[in-house]
């Protein structure tokens, strides 16, 4: 009985791995609904009707990577590049303060152009501009070492989605040089240097089975991230997976309730992605569980030059200068903005066990 499941998920039971995968493949409406709604309720009873806001400063649209699903894969030569500066990054800072934000997510390309010690002081910079404010990362694979000094220099937070949790399928989705391995010991690092670590999958994308999600779904139940960050594949033409079909928005919502009731506290985007699917794709994903969203910060000249997928949303509620939209919009769902960090808060069977430890 698919009830069943849901109601052992919903009460922090774990699912053998057949079971997750009939969760996966639901598609009666009804029982979706009920998936859903636990999913809706779980996020209520953590964390009310408040739904958390990160400013999102996409900062260099440079990559070194070439991922077959990334409009901004180093192959697009159609791509136009651009960096911001230090003072153009602290700008957005600054009118992201001003509007409410105390999370700011510098996100880019793995870009070279940036030296390890501009970072640290650019992350210094902020640190000492706001220190009631929580740095995030999303700036992919570097090493160990790199990943403390950003750390040491104040950052908080990374988010490193791990895209898929089979290792053929990665293979599917990337060059050769990229490794499913490589890109868990970096979620491991960043979990033991002492960061909230964020990590995440795209719904759908080419090649992607159900066995496939039920692997992200474990994956990220070992790992136990902080934040999970999912949203459709949705493509890019000019990108060797341009003509594939979007992922799908009802398996995206089945799969963030499911989320939501396996990890009740944790901090669930309702992402550009899924916005970008439907015109009120976040507030569905809210409706099942997602409480965080992620306005766009960055320069609007910069904002249409970093086209992870075509299509993708960049004004309106979508912008942080559309936060009054945005409210507006959660208002009608019943749901308000909550202004503030957000930071993680540890589940009470952890805290105890923490306590004891000590
Ligand atoms: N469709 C949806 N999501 C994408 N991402 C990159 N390209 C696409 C795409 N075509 C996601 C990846 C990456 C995040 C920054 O954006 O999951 O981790």
């Amino acid at each position: 009985m698919i009830r069943t499941k849901i109601d052992r998920l919903n009460t922090g039971q774990s699912l053998r791995p057949e079971e997750l995968k009939s969760l996966v493949l639901l598609t009666d409406p009804e029982l979706q609904r009920y998936l859903r709604e636990k999913g809706r309720q779980k996020a209520q009873e953590h964390f009310g009707n408040g739904v958390y806001i990160r400013g999102l400063i996409e900062f260099t649209n440079y990559c070194a990577n070439d991922c077959y699903y990334c409009g901004l894969r180093r192959s697009n030569r159609k791509v136009r590049r651009y960096r911001l500066d230090r003072r153009a990054i602290l700008l957005c800072c600054k009118t992201g303060y001003e509007l409410g934000f105390r999370t700011f997510v510098l996100q880019g390309g793995e870009d070279q152009g940036f030296q390890v010690k501009e970072m640290t002081g650019l992350i210094e910079d902020i640190r000492r501009s706001y220190p009631d404010c929580a740095i995030t990362l999303s700036i992919g694979e570097r090493s160990a070492g790199e990943y403390q000094a950003y750390f040491n220099a104040g950052a908080d937070r990374y988010l490193l989605r791990h895209e898929t949790a089979n290792e053929e399928h990665y293979r599917r989705l990337h060059p050769d040089r990229l490794s499913l391995k490589q890109r868990k010991a970096c979620l491991y690092q960043l979990r033991a240097i002492g960061y909230q670590a964020g990590t995440g999958f795209m719904v759908g994308s080419p090649y992607q089975t159900a066995d496939h999600l039920v692997a992200d779904l474990q994956f990220i139940q070992e790992l136990q991230p902080q934040m999970i960050g999912i949203g459709p594949f949705l493509p890019h033409r000019d990108t060797p997976f341009g003509t594939f079909l979007p992922g799908s928005l009802s398996q995206t919502l089945n799969l963030i309730a499911i989320l939501r009731l396996m990890h009740p506290t944790a901090l669930i985007p309702a992402t550009t992605a899924l916005g970008s699917l439907v015109p009120d794709g976040r507030e569905q994903g809210i409706l099942c569980g997602a409480n965080v969203v992620m306005p766009n910060l960055s320069p609007v000249q910069v904002r249409e030059k970093y086209m992870l997928y075509n299509n993708k949303l960049f004004s309106g509620a979508e912008a942080a200068e559309g936060l009054r939209d945005l409210e507006k919009r959660l208002n009608t769902i019943g749901y308000r903005i909550a202004y503030g960090r957000g930071d993680y808060q540890q589940p009470h069977s952890l805290q105890e066990r923490s306590t004891h430890v000590i």
